[in-house]
Order: C-alpha cells, then structure tokens, then sequence
C-alpha cells in the first residue's frame, strides 16, 4: 500500500467531493480522525486536571500526559521524557529559551537572514532589552546555506559566541540547512545550538541526540496535532538552569511568603493549569506520525513540489525561491509573484479550483524587506495526503489566472 492509500482516508477534511486541494502544510495540517476523536475524547470522558487532582479524571489525565510526553521524546530520540516541555507552539519555546538563559551585554546570538520573526524578533528584543548582540548570517545567493560565511562569522565573534539559533528548515522555501554540520562548528567554539525544528519534524526524522544540538522547538499544530500546542525539547542539565518565562501554579515544589523553591523541569515551564486536550492529543498525533516512514513522505513530498515547479518554473512573471532543484525544497514551492497580487491569486485558486495556498510574507519579512518584495510570494507546500491531483491542479489553475490577469 502505497502513502497516500495509506493515510489519505484518515482524514475527514479530505473525504467528498468538495474536498479541496490543501497545500498551505508548511501553516498548519489537517487532523486526521483518530486526532479529533482523542479531543473528543478528553471533553467527554475525563475532563479534569492532571498533575494536582488525585480523583480518577485527574490521575487519567496525568498518565496520558506522561504518556504523551514519553512518545514525543521517543520520536526526537531524546534520553528522557522529562527533557520535552508542552508549550502553545514553537514561538513560546524560542521565547523560553531567549529570555530563560542569562545573557551578558556583547553576547553574540548568530541566526540566519531566513528566519521566521519567532526565531528572529525574539533576539531583536534581546538586543533592544539587555544589549545582545544578534548577528545575521547570510545565505548564498540561491537561498542555501553558506557554510564559509557561517564559519566566518563564528570566528568574528570569537569567545562572545553564545548561540546559533537557526531554523532547520525554511518556512520560506523550504531550504533546509546541514544542521550536524553547522552544530559541530558552533559547539567548537564555545556555544550553544537552538534550532528551530517548526518545518523539519513534521516531515522528517529529527534525532536530537545524533544531530548533537542543545534545544529544539517545535509546532504540534503542523504535525498533524491540535492547534495551540508546541513544544521544546533541550538538554536536561541546559533545561535544569533555564528561568522559566511563567512562573506560578506548577512551576514550584513550595512556596512561602518569601521563597520560590522551583520544580525540575518540565514543570517548571509549565505553570498554570495547561492545555490538557491540547497535551493528550498529541500523543495520539505522535502515534499517527509514527506510523509513517518520514522518508517516504519526505520523498512523496518532493516528487509533488517537482510537479509543481516543473509546472510554473516557465510562467512569464513567476520566480521560485531558492534553489530551482525541487529535492533542496522539501514539499515547499515559494513563488514571487513580480506582476500579480498574490493575495488575490491566493483567493482565485481557491474560489476557482478550491486549491487552499498561502500568501504573504510569511513572517519573514525581513527577507522580502531586503529584497524590495513588499507584496512576498505565494506558496504552496505539500505533506503526506497530498496527490499528484493536488500538485497538477495548482499548476493548472496557477496558469490559467497568470494567462488571464498577466
Ligand atoms: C520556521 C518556523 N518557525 C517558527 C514558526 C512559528 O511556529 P508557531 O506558530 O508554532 O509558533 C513557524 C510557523 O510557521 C515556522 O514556519
């Protein structure tokens, strides 16, 4: 059987004949039903509190917390469950990080010049706030990641490197970086490595402990999970020393008037009563993706994104970001749109062809601002239910509106 037979009936959005071609992935992804039906499942079964209550609501919402929390760490291979931290998405983690680990003025913070304003803002207010120092990295000029300029700039910063913190995989083009590499040169000189994993653990194994990083954050809510939901994953002695950003309910073992005496982690970044649904389901997204070989959908990915840049690459007005090889792209087709307006193309491919894309900036306005392209691009990205149909409707509807506004 192959994946889409596989996997494509497990998801209500997809069944009937208004169902549309969804190819706005790289946002968020559809929930397939055995994801609905734990949300369900929470509301209408044990609806309590986990980790206080003892009655049978509670303490059933507590194992499967821990459950939930075990099968996450299995699937980034961390070492222990209590190194991952439920968190409302990967912005919250980058947050976690940014303003949990104490900064000396002039500590360098490299990111690199396509990152997403979760991985970007976060160390601008850094620098405003208590004088960081965030450099950019530039990419070559195809997009993919220049080693030499990031060796370089680690050198420049010598002994005030602190952390390199980079997306694995751009939410811009789907440009993925050599993390293994990128880490090694960052941990020889000193720092520590956040990598910004929202775009590669939903399509890709992510293996915390090969790849040798020190934090990861991530979106539940494009791993087929509920929305709301994120997480970090950090090295247990890296996390141990982390201030946590909401302190308060769970975040301590006791209190007096006086004195905080902070719980280990992941407590201590979990303060207040959380998202129970939000942590239950994902276990149950966590067993979906583990069902799947990530190679093959990482694969399926890229033969839809060759269908679809082999179909717009020629289209008078249209540019595709980053390399024009669909294999360095991931499931991702980014187009600048130098004569329409991609909101509205956007809103024509759905009405027209019921072809759901996205467009915009993206939240990386930064590189649309460098480069003059205030309207940014329209993209389309792929994940493992979607057909060729999918890919070849796209590329029809995408031609005909070019044909007929252009
Ligand atoms: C690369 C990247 N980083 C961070 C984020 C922010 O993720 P979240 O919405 O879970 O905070 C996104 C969301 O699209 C993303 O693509």
């Amino acid at each position: 059987m192959n994946l889409i037979q596989r996997c494509r009936d497990d998801f209500p959005t997809l069944q009937g004949e208004d169902a549309p071609a969804y190819l706005d992935n790289a946002c968020v992804t559809l929930k397939p039903q055995s994801v609905i039906d734990a949300i369900n499942d929470y509301y209408t079964l044990t609806p309590g509190c986990g980790g206080r209550s003892v009655h049978r609501y509670g303490t059933a919402v507590s194992k499967t917390v821990a459950s939930a929390r075990e099968k996450l760490a299995n699937f980034l291979n961390a070492p222990q469950a209590n190194e991952v931290v439920f968190t409302r998405n990967a912005t919250h983690s980058i947050n976690q990080i940014a303003h949990g680990l104490q900064w000396q003025k002039g500590d360098v913070v490299l990111t690199s010049d396509r990152e997403h304003n979760s991985n970007l803002v976060p160390w601008l207010q850094l620098e405003q706030e208590q004088g960081i120092d965030h450099r950019v990295v530039e990419s070559n000029e195809d997009n993919t990641f220049n080693l030499e300029a990031f060796e370089d700039a680690c050198a420049e910063a010598g002994d005030k490197l602190r952390l390199v913190a980079m997306s694995h995989v751009g939410n811009l083009d789907g440009v993925s970086i050599p993390i293994a590499e990128v880490t090694k040169i960052a941990h020889d000189h000193g720092a520590l490595v956040a990598v910004d994993g929202a775009q590669s653990t939903p399509h890709m194994k992510v293996d915390v402990q090969s790849l040798d990083i020190d934090f990861l954050s991530f979106s539940i809510h494009k791993m087929c999970g509920p929305s709301g939901m994120g997480g970090l994953w950090g090295r247990y002695e890296l996390l141990d020393e982390l201030r946590t950003i909401q302190s308060g309910g769970q975040t301590v073992t006791h209190s007096t008037y006086t004195e905080a005496n902070w719980a280990k982690p992941p407590a201590r970044f979990e303060g207040g009563l959380g998202n129970f649904s939000g942590m239950m389901v994902t276990g149950a997204a966590i067993d979906y993706l583990s069902g799947m070989n990530l190679d093959d959908v990482h694969d399926h990915e890229i033969r839809l994104n060759r269908i679809m840049t082999d179909g717009i690459k020629d289209l008078p007005g249209l540019e595709i970001i980053g390399p024009e090889d669909p294999a360095k792209r991931g499931g991702i087709c980014s187009i600048l749109m130098h004569d329409l307006p991609s909101h509205e193309v956007a809103l024509l491919l759905d009405e027209a062809a019921g072809v759901m894309v996205r467009s915009g900036q993206h939240c990386v306005h930064s590189w649309f601002d460098a480069r003059g392209h205030a309207q940014g691009s329209l993209r389309a990205s792929a994940y493992m239910y979607n057909t060729e149909e999918d890919a070849r409707l796209f590329v029809d509807t995408i031609t005909e509106i070019v044909e007929t506004l252009g």
